[in-house]
C-alpha cells in the first residue's frame, strides 16, 4: 500500500468515526458548562462519599462504583486545587505576574486566610482584564457553580471540579441515582446528547477530555459559548512565569492523579458480577424496568427505546474492545491515548484562529529554547523534515504516536500526514496559512481514526510485549529529546505494571499473583530461576527504578508534580534542572535490556 493509498483507507474509516462523534462532529449541546445547568459540589458529595448508612438507603450499590469519589478528589487530586492554588499567598505574586494586574481588580476575594466559600468574578471589572482572567479559568476554574444546593450564589472555588470532566449535573442529577440501575443500560452516547453526562471511559474521548487543557484547545467543544475563551496557555504568559505545560502521557497522569474509579477486571473480580453487566438482572424483565425508568423522567426528556441496551457492556463498551474485563488496563490507554493526544495536538493546529497562529506556544518549545550546542547545526538534536530555523510542531506527541500506530494497519497513513503536517509548516516561516490548515486536519482525522481502530483491539500480554518493543526502539530521535524519552519512559514503566499485574491503585481486592515471566524477569534483573511472584513488592520498585536510582524520580522526572502536598511551582527547577542536564546516550543504556527480552519481530 502506497502512502496515499493508506490515507484514501484511513479517510473512509474516518467516515465511521465521525458518525460515532469523535472527529469533528458537533459535541452535544447538553455538555456545555453553561452556568444554569451546574450544581454545587456539594450535591455530588452527598453520595459520592462514603458514609455508609446513609447512603445504603439512598441507593442500591453492588461495588460498580467505588463511592468514595469525592473523598480522593477532595483530599488528594489537584484538580481540586486547580482554582485556590492560583489565590495562594504564596503563588499569589506569580499569578499576577503572569497576569500583569492584581487579582482583586477581577475576583472577589476573601480577606481571611481561610478558604474561600465563594469567590466570583466582580461585575465591575474592566473588561479586558476580565477576559484574560476567564482566559486562565477556562482550565484553571471552568464553571463558576452555586455555592450550595438552590443557592444564587456563585464561586469558582471547586477548581476543576465534578463537573467540569463529567458534564453538568441538572440533567443527570436525578436519573443517575436510580435504584434499579436501569441508568447503566442507558448508552453512553444517549447519556451525552439527551442528560449531559460525558462518556469518560471512552479512551479517545477521555484523552481529548484531558488533552483539551494538559495540550489546550481553540475547539468550541469546552466553550460554555462562543465568547467563552478558548483553552490556550499562550507564549507570553510562559514568558512572564507560567510553568510549561509537561508532556501528557494518559496512563501515567491518570494513575498520579489519582484515579478515583476502578477498571472493569476489578470491578468484576471475585467472579461477581454487577448488575447488568451482559444480561439483566435474574427475576427482572428488561422491558418493564425500562418502562418504569422512563416513568420516572421528566416530560421534556425525549428518549426513545432505542437509547437503551440490554447490558452495561452493550450500552458503555459496544464497538470497543471484545474483552474489556481481560484486556491489560494500563497498556490499553497508552496504546490509544499516544494516537488520541497527537490527534489532541493537530486539532490545536487545525483550530487556531489566524490572529494566533504565529502563537510561540503552538510549536515545539525545544526547538527554539535549546541550549546552543557547540556544533551547529548540532548533531545531538532531534532532525526535522523541516528547513532549520522554522518554528516546528510539538516533537513529544510523536513519541508515542509513531510505536502505537505501528500496531494498527494505520502507520503509514500517520507518516503520510506528517510529512504533509511538516512540509506545509516548513514552506515558510509558521507556514502557508491554509495548508498548515489542511494539513492538521488531516493529521486529527488520521490519529483520531487509528486511535479509534485501536481502542477496538483486545489487549493481551502478546499485544502489550509488541508495544514494548517498538517503544524500546527509538527509531527517530526520540531519545535525543528529553520530553520524548520521558513520553517513552511513562509507557514502558505502564506495561511492564501490566504485564507483570502490578495492583492498579485503589483496589481493595488481594492482588493476583503469578509467577513473572521470564522476559519480564530479565528486564528487571531477576533470576528465570527463582519464581518471583508479581505481588513481590520488589517487583514494583524495580520497575519504578528502571529509569533511575531514586525509583519516583530519577533523571527523566517521572513522578509529576501531583497530589495536593506536591507543588509544580516548588518543583520546577528540578524539572528545568533535568531537562538540561539529560543525556540520551545514558537512556539508550536503559533501554537495551528491554530490547533484548523483547525484540521487534
Ligand atoms: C443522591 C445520590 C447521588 C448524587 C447526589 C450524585 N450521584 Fe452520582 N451516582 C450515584 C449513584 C447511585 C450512581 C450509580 C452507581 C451504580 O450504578 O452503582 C452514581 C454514578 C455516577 C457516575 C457514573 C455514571 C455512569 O453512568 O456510569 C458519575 C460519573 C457520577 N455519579 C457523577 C456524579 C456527579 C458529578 C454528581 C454531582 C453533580 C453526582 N454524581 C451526584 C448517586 C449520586
Ligand atoms: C490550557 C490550560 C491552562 C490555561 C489557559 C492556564 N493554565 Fe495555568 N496551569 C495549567 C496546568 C495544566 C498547570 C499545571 C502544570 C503542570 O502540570 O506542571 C498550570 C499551572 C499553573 C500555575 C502553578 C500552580 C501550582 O500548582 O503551583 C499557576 C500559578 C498558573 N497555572 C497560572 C495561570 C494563569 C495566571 C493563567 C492565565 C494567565 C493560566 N494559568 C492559564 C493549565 C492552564
Ligand atoms: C479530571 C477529570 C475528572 C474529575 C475532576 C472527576 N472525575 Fe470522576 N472520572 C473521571 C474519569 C476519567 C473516570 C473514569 C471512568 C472509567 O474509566 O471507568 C471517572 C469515573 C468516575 C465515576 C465512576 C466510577 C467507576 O468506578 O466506574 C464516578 C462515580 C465519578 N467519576 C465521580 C466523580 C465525582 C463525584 C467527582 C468530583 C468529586 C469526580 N468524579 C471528578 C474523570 C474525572
Ligand atoms: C478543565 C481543565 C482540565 C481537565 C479537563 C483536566 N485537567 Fe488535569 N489539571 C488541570 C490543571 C489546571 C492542573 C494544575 C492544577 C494546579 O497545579 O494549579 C491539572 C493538574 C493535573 C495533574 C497534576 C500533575 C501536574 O503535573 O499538574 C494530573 C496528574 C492531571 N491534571 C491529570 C489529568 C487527567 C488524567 C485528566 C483527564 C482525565 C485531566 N487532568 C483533565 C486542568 C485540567
Ligand atoms: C519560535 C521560537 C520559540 C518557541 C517555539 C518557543 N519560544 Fe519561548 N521564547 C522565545 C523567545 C524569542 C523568547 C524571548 C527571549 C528573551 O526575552 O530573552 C522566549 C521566552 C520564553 C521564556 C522566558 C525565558 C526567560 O529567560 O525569561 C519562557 C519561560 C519560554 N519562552 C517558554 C516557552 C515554552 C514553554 C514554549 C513551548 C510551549 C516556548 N517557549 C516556545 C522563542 C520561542
Amino acid at each position: 500500500m502506497t502512502p496515499a493509498q493508506a490515507i484514501v483507507r484511513v479517510l473512509a474509516l474516518a467516515a465511521a468515526l465521525m458518525a460515532a462523534g469523535l472527529a469533528g462532529a458537533q459535541p452535544p449541546e447538553a455538555l456545555k458548562l453553561t452556568a444554569e445547568r451546574v450544581e454545587s459540589t456539594d450535591e455530588c458529595r452527598r453520595c459520592h462519599f462514603r458514609r455508609p448508612d446513609e447512603l445504603k438507603q439512598l441507593v442500591t450499590l453492588d461495588g460498580f462504583c467505588v463511592e468514595e469519589e469525592a473523598g480522593i478528589w477532595d483530599t488528594q487530586d489537584k484538580h481540586r486545587q486547580a482554582f485556590l492554588l492560583l489565590i495562594t499567598e504564596r503563588n499569589r505574586p506569580l499569578t499576577e505576574q503572569i497576569l500583569g494586574f492584581p487579582l482583586a481588580d477581577v475576583l472577589t476575594l476573601p480577606s481571611g486566610p481561610a478558604e474561600p466559600r465563594a469567590v466570583s468574578y466582580r461585575s465591575d471589572a474592566d473588561p479586558q482584564k476580565l477576559a484574560d482572567m476567564q482566559a486562565c479559568l477556562a482550565c484553571h476554574a471552568p464553571v463558576a457553580e452555586p455555592i450550595a444546593r438552590g443557592s444564587a450564589q456563585r464561586t469558582l472555588a471547586s477548581g476543576v471540579s465534578c463537573q467540569a470532566c463529567h458534564g453538568p449535573g441538572r440533567l443527570y442529577m436525578t436519573p443517575h441515582q436510580d435504584s434499579t440501575a436501569v441508568w447503566r443500560i442507558v448508552k453512553a452516547e444517549a447519556k451525552e446528547t439527551l442528560f449531559g453526562l460525558r462518556d469518560v471511559r471512552h479512551p479517545v474521548k477521555r484523552a481529548m477530555l484531558c488533552a483539551s487543557c494538559h495540550i489546550g484547545s481553540f475547539s468550541d467543544e469546552w466553550k460554555p459559548d462562543e465568547k467563552s475563551p478558548p483553552r490556550f496557555v499562550r507564549h507570553e504568559w510562559y514568558a512572564k512565569g507560567h510553568p510549561p505545560l509537561p508532556s501528557f502521557e494518559m496512563a501515567a497522569f491518570t494513575s498520579q492523579m489519582p484515579l478515583h474509579w476502578r477498571h472493569l477486571s476489578q470491578k468484576l473480580s471475585g467472579g461477581q458480577k454487577f448488575a447488568w453487566y451482559d444480561a439483566a438482572p435474574e427475576g427482572k424483565d428488561l422491558e418493564a424496568q425500562v418502562a418504569r425508568f422512563i416513568e420516572t423522567l421528566p416530560r421534556s426528556v425525549k428518549i426513545e427505546r432505542s437509547a437503551f441496551a440490554s447490558s452495561w457492556l452493550d450500552a458503555n463498551a459496544a464497538g470497543l474492545s471484545p474483552t474489556p474485563a481481560a484486556d491489560l488496563p494500563r497498556t490499553r490507554e497508552v496504546l490509544v491515548s499516544a494516537v488520541g493526544v497527537l490527534g489532541a495536538y493537530a486539532s490545536l493546529l487545525a483550530d487556531v484562529p489566524a490572529e494566533m497562529r504565529t502563537d510561540f506556544a503552538l510549536y515545539d518549545c525545544g526547538a527554539c529554547h535549546h541550549e546552543l550546542r557547540s556544533r551547529l547545526p548540532s548533531e545531538s538534536r532531534v532532525r526535522r523534515r523541516l528547513p532549520p530555523g522554522r518554528p516546528p510542531p510539538a516533537f513529544w506527541p510523536l513519541a508515542l504516536a509513531r510505536p502505537a500506530a505501528e500496531q494498527s494497519d494505520g502507520g503509514a497513513a500517520l507518516e503520510a500526514a506528517l510529512v504533509e503536517l511538516d512540509a506545509a509548516l516548513g514552506a515558510r516561516p509558521f507556514g502557508q496559512q491554509a495548508q498548515v490548515k489542511t494539513a492538521a486536519e488531516k493529521l486529527r482525522v488520521v490519529s483520531l481514526t487509528v486511535a479509534g481502530e485501536l481502542s477496538k483491539r483486545p489487549v493481551d500480554e502478546r499485544a502489550a510485549a509488541a508495544l514494548l518493543a517498538s517503544l524500546a526502539d527509538p527509531r527517530h530521535d526520540e531519545d535525543r529529546d528529553f520530553h520524548a524519552a520521558r513520553q517513552r519512559a511513562w509507557a514502558i514503566r505502564a506495561v511492564l505494571y501490566d504485564l507483570a499485574a502490578v495492583p492498579l491503585r485503589g483496589d481493595g481486592s488481594p492482588p493476583a499473583s503469578r509467577a513473572l515471566s521470564p522476559a519480564v524477569g530479565s528486564v528487571l534483573g531477576l533470576s528465570p530461576q527463582e519464581a518471583i511472584p508479581s505481588s513481590d513488592p520488589q517487583v514494583r520498585l524495580r520497575i519504578e527504578g528502571l529509569f533511575g536510582d531514586d525509583p519516583w524520580q530519577g533523571p527523566l522526572r517521572l513522578r509529576l508534580p501531583a497530589g495536593q502536598q506536591e507543588s509544580v511551582v516548588g518543583q520546577l527547577p528540578h524539572f528545568l534542572e533535568a531537562i538540561s542536564a539529560y543525556e540520551s546516550a545514558w537512556f539508550r543504556e536503559r533501554l537495551r535490556p528491554i530490547q533484548e527480552a523483547f525484540p521487534r519481530k
